[in-house]
């Protein structure tokens, strides 16, 4: 069924790791910011320890995060848990984020008192699921080829637990699904719809395709929905309109800047993912 462009009062602002522009990235703070913006949904990324347990870490290695080093899958919750995070944008902030704020050198930045240690999902899921003026979860799958299954299997006993999936079916809350799971892997989000049939799926594409090839070859889904890079919607801004027509919702990631925030809303996608919360609700009037 073919689905509208989203009006932009209806566009989902979708805080990325938390308001994580102006907190440390995947930290309570920085989730805390969105809820207090009423920003619609919080994205989060998740790796699993070496012991098995889901916790929120983008990279591979918890360098540029935290005051420790290590490669996140190769280390028990205990061992990450010695160190604090620390406030440090990715190294492409330079092209994602505010053009007036270059990315950091590892050295230059002093851990985050307030910023604690590192976020399990299950600490995501209890305030979450704890606090008033709900927040949708859009949950990210880092890796999930190293641990086979694993991954995708522990976050879904996660939801089961703070009763954010019932059987296969996610809770709603203002009739829209309260958790979506999103990955670059098609393996990953099959796996899932396997285990959760109605859980949605996003699934995340960053690869521009010549224009010719985009045109003529629809992107094929893994997800219930398509999440294409900015880039992709700058070169082939007709994408939007080929996937709703195929029945496909468009997540974008990451929007920061203005200028694109208005490309994106104009093309009425149906969930922005951005570091840039507060502007991006001021934009939408709604801030
Ligand atoms: O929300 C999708 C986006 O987060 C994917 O890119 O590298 O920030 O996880 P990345
Ligand atoms: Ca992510």
């Amino acid at each position: 069924m073919s689905l509208p462009p989203r009006a932009p009062s209806d566009i989902e602002v979708v805080a990325h790791r938390g308001v994580s522009a102006e907190a440390p990235e995947h930290t309570l703070t920085a989730y805390q910011q969105a809820l207090t913006l009423g920003a619609d949904a919080v994205e989060c990324d998740v790796r699993m320890t070496r012991d098995g347990v889901l916790v929120c870490v983008h990279d591979r290695r918890i360098n540029r995060t935290s005051t420790g080093r290590g490669v996140v899958s190769a280390l028990d919750l205990a061992e990450l848990e010695r160190h604090r995070v620390v406030h440090r944008r990715p190294r492409r902030a330079g092209i994602r984020g505010r053009p007036s704020r270059p990315a950091v050198a590892e050295d230059d930045v002093e851990p985050d008192e307030d910023a604690g240690r590192v976020l399990t999902l299950d600490r995501l899921l209890d305030y979450v699921t704890a606090t008033p003026g709900r927040v949708r979860l859009a949950i990210e799958t880092k890796h999930p080829t190293r641990h086979a299954g694993q991954v995708e299997a522990a976050l879904l006993t996660s939801l089961r637990r703070f009763g954010l999936l019932s059987g296969g079916r996610p809770l709603e809350w203002s009739g829209r699904p309260a958790v979506r799971v999103m990955s670059f892997s098609p393996t990953a989000l099959r796996r899932v719809r396997l285990l959760a049939p109605d859980l949605p799926t996003v699934h995340l594409v960053r690869q521009v395709l010549p224009r010719s090839r985009s045109r003529s070859r629809p992107v094929l889904p893994a997800g219930t929905a398509i999440g294409p890079s900015l880039a992709m919607l700058r070169h082939d801004p007709g994408l939007v309109g080929r996937l709703h027509r195929a029945g496909l919702q468009v997540h974008v990631w990451v929007v920061n800047r203005p200028r694109d925030m208005h490309l994106a809303v104009s093309l009425g996608v149906d969930a922005i993912i951005t570091d840039e919360a507060a502007a991006l609700m001021h934009l939408l009037g709604r801030g």
